[in-house]
C-alpha cells in the first residue's frame, strides 16, 4: 500500500513506518493520522514484520506535533472528538501493539510528535533531538496522552515542570530523566534502533507480546497488572516456544522461536 504521509520501509522483519511531511517538519495532520493506523494495522497483521522502528523524513525533526492549522475550527465537541479518536487509533493502538515499536527520534519530538514517541514501547533519540509538550503556548493541553505517559516516563513533578513551562528538553536531559532509553550520535540513530529491535526479535515473540500486555495492565486503573501477569505468565507454557527456549537451553544451543 503506499501512503502520501509515510514512507514505508521493510529490513528483514523490522519495518520502517517515516513520517514525511518534511516541509511541515512532520506534523500530524488528520491524514497523516489516518494513515499511521493503517500502517500499524497492517504491520500488526503481517506475520513477515516483527517489530517497527517509527521516524520523520528529514534532519530536524521527528514530529514537531499535531497540525496546528487544523485545530483552528474546532470546537470543544471537536476538541473532544480529535484527542478521543487519536487516543484509540494511533497512541493507545501503538502502545497496546502486539509488535514491539521503537521511537528513533531524529530531531524535535514536540507535542503530539513527543506524545507518539511516548506510547511507542522504547525511545532512542539523537543528540539533536529536542523534547517537549508546549500546547500551553496555544491555550491547550496535551490531548493525545502526553499527560499520563510523561508522569509515568519522568514522575509528577517533573512531568508538571514541563507542561506548565511548556519548556524544551535536550536528548541528553531526557536521557537523565529516564524520557528516552539511549542517545547516540545522528548517523547511529537507525542501526541503534535496529539493533535494539534485533536483540527483541530474537526473543520469544509471543512472550514480547505477553510482557507488552503485563506491563500496560499495571498502568490502567481498571486492571490489575499483577493479576494479568498470572494470567500472561501461565499462558506463555502453552506455546511451543517455551518448550523450544527450554530445550535450547538444556541442549546448549540458541533457540529458533516461532511464534507460536
Ligand atoms: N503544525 C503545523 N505546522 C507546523 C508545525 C505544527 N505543529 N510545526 C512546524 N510547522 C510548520 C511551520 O508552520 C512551517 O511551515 P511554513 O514553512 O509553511 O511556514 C514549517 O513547519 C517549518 O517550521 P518553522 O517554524 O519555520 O521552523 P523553525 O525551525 O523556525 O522552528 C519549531 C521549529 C519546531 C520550534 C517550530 O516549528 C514550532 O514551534 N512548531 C510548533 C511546535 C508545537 O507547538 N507543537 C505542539 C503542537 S500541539
Amino acid at each position: 500500500m503506499s501512503f502520501q504521509n509515510l514512507l514505508i520501509e521493510n529490513k528483514g522483519r523490522i519495518q520502517y513506518i517515516i513520517i514525511n511531511r518534511e516541509s511541515k517538519l512532520n506534523a500530524l495532520n488528520k491524514d497523516t493520522l489516518a494513515e499511521l493506523h493503517t500502517a500499524l494495522s497492517d504491520a500488526f497483521c503481517n506475520s513477515a514484520v516483527g517489530g517497527i522502528i517509527i521516524t520523520g523524513a528529514g534532519q530536524k525533526a521527528f514530529v514537531a506535533g499535531a497540525d496546528i492549522a487544523e485545530f483552528a475550527g474546532l470546537d470543544v465537541a471537536g476538541g473532544h472528538a480529535l484527542a478521543r479518536h487519536g487516543h484509540h487509533s494511533v497512541f493507545d493502538f501503538i502502545e497496546n501493539g502486539n509488535k514491539p515499536v521503537v521511537a528513533a527520534v531524529n530531531g524535535f519530538a514536540l507535542g503530539g510528535g513527543l506524545e507518539l514517541a511516548m506510547a511507542c514501547h522504547i525511545r532512542i533519540a539523537s543528540g539533536n533531538a529536542k523534547m517537549g509538550l508546549p500546547e500551553v503556548t496555544l491555550g491547550l493541553i496535551p490531548g493525545y496522552g502526553g499527560t499520563q505517559r510523561l508522569t509515568q516516563l519522568v514522575g509528577k513533578g517533573k512531568a508538571l515542570e514541563m507542561i506548565m513551562t511548556a519548556d524544551m528538553i535536550t536528548a541528553e536531559e531526557a536521557h537523565r530523566l529516564g524520557l528516552v532509553n539511549a542517545v547516540v550520535g545522528q548517523e547511529e540513530l537507525l542501526p541503534k534502533a535496529e539493533d535494539l529491535l534485533n536483540k527483541i526479535l530474537s526473543r520469544a515473540p509471543l512472550a514480547v507480546a505477553a510482557a507488552i500486555k503485563a506491563i500496560n495492565a499495571g498502568l490502567h486503573n481498571d486492571q490489575d497488572g499483577y493479576e494479568i501477569e498470572i494470567e500472561e505468565f501461565g499462558n506463555c507454557f502453552g506455546t511451543e516456544d517455551f518448550k523450544e527456549g527450554v530445550l535450547a537451553f538444556l541442549e546448549k544451543r540458541k533457540p529458533a522461536f516461532k511464534g507460536i
